[in-house]
């Protein structure tokens, strides 16, 4: 039998591997799993609620880890945990690969590791799509931490004394995060703009009653790769979306920013001299913190006010809605481990060949295999 351990994350993580929803579904498919108590409190889900979905509740980490197949994680787990698991184990987290220094170490353990942030964007794989069910809810949230730190109301509201203008919410970058961002905003009654570099987000946007605000030139028109993620752009596109930004941004009152390309610093779109024109009382999240913000003025982890106006560099802001959170990570996990159970068997073969687990698997049997941690491109 398979056997499944969760731990603890770290103290800045409330997030959880598992739930009682996937714990039975696993059990299900014939694995056991240990879980360390008392681990997915901060995601609401109990010892209790646990068991009774067929987990076994082990009293510390190491009773979790001894021996087992696989272990699950949210962030990445340490070295250590990884040397009490069986010869030959598989851990899948989302690993941060791209720090090649932290990644060593672990990969030294000889564990196999998947890094679910590489989880290839094709249709067989999208409901393993850690990025994308995490991404919603950091849209979501984004915009109702903006409404909540902006003095004013969203919807246009007609009183008997008067009438509360509706506020105006600029998203920029219309990937998953974005999305969700605009379908909130909307939904709170502001007046939604949008913009992006990917001409098939004109539509969406449009699709969610928001209007598009782009330099539509021939660059643009190109700006999609196949893998449909954002190229960047050439220093001639970015002045003219700069030029039109400014503009827009004068009359904003909450900018959402969530743009994005893979494995680059994030584009920077608001400068300190447009936010300088900004009206006192404006609010921007800035998802991109993490990656180096898209506004000048971001600082990752803080809210700083300039000249009135407030700039959040959100961090990891899925994991303030940690039950919904865990609850999609952990069915992201299930996907992903479903693929390698024999139903009839009741048995957990991996398939080297598959798609999947080439674009996930960043070390095998003690070293860095993913293509894209190749030392020069590293
Ligand atoms: P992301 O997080 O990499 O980037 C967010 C957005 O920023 C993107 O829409 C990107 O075009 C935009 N951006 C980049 N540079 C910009 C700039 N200079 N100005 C304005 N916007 C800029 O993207 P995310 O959210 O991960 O999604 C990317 C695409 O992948 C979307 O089309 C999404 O629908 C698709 N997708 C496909 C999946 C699948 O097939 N399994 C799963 C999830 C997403």
């Amino acid at each position: 039998m398979v056997t499944i351990a969760v731990t603890a994350e770290g103290p800045d993580e409330p997030r959880f591997a598992v739930s009682p929803e996937t714990v039975k579904k696993l059990a299900a498919l014939g694995a056991k799993v240990r879980v360390q108590s008392g681990a997915g409190l901060r995601s609401r889900f109990s010892d209790e609620a646990l068991a009774a979905a067929g987990a076994e509740i082990a009293s510390s980490a190491a009773a979790a880890l001894a021996g087992a197949d696989i272990l699950l994680k949210v962030r990445r787990p340490a070295a250590d945990e990884l040397g009490q698991l069986k010869q030959g184990a598989l851990a899948a987290a989302i690993l941060d690969p791209y720090d090649r220094a932290g990644i060593e170490p672990l990969a030294a353990t000889g564990v196999n590791l998947f890094s679910m942030e590489f989880m290839p964007r094709i249709s067989r794989a999208q409901s393993m799509d850690v990025l994308s069910s995490q991404a919603n809810l950091a849209g979501y949230k984004a915009v109702v931490d903006a409404a909540s730190l902006f003095g004013q109301a969203l919807p246009m509201m007609m009183t008997a004394a008067g009438t509360v203008p509706a506020a105006k919410v600029f998203v920029m970058g219309v990937g998953v995060a974005g999305l969700q961002a605009i379908a909130t905003a909307r939904r709170l009654g502001g007046v939604v703009t949008a913009t992006d570099v990917r001409p098939a987000t004109k539509e969406q946007v449009q699709s969610l009653g928001a209007k598009f605000v782009a330099v539509e030139d021939e660059e643009f028109k190109q700006a999609q790769t196949a893998a449909g993620y954002a190229k960047p752009m050439s220093a001639e596109y970015q002045a003219k979306q700069a030029e039109l930004v400014a503009n827009h941004l004068k009359t904003q009152d909450i900018v959402i920013t969530t743009a994005l390309i893979p494995g680059r610093p994030a584009p920077r779109l608001i400068t300190s001299a447009m936010v300088a024109n900004m009206k006192p009382g404006a609010v921007i999240i800035d998802l991109a913190a993490e990656r180096g913000g898209n506004c000048e003025a971001t600082v990752p982890g803080q809210t700083v006010e300039v000249g009135g106006v407030k700039i959040v560099g959100a961090v990891n802001l899925a994991a303030s809605v940690p039950v919904n959170a865990s609850s999609l990570y952990a069915k992201n996990l299930y996907a992903f481990l479903e693929l390698f159970f024999d139903k009839k068997d009741k048995t957990f073969n991996i398939n080297w060949d598959d798609e999947i687990v080439k674009g996930t698997l960043v070390a095998r049997d003690g070293k860095i295999v993913h293509p894209s941690l190749a030392p020069q491109s590293a």
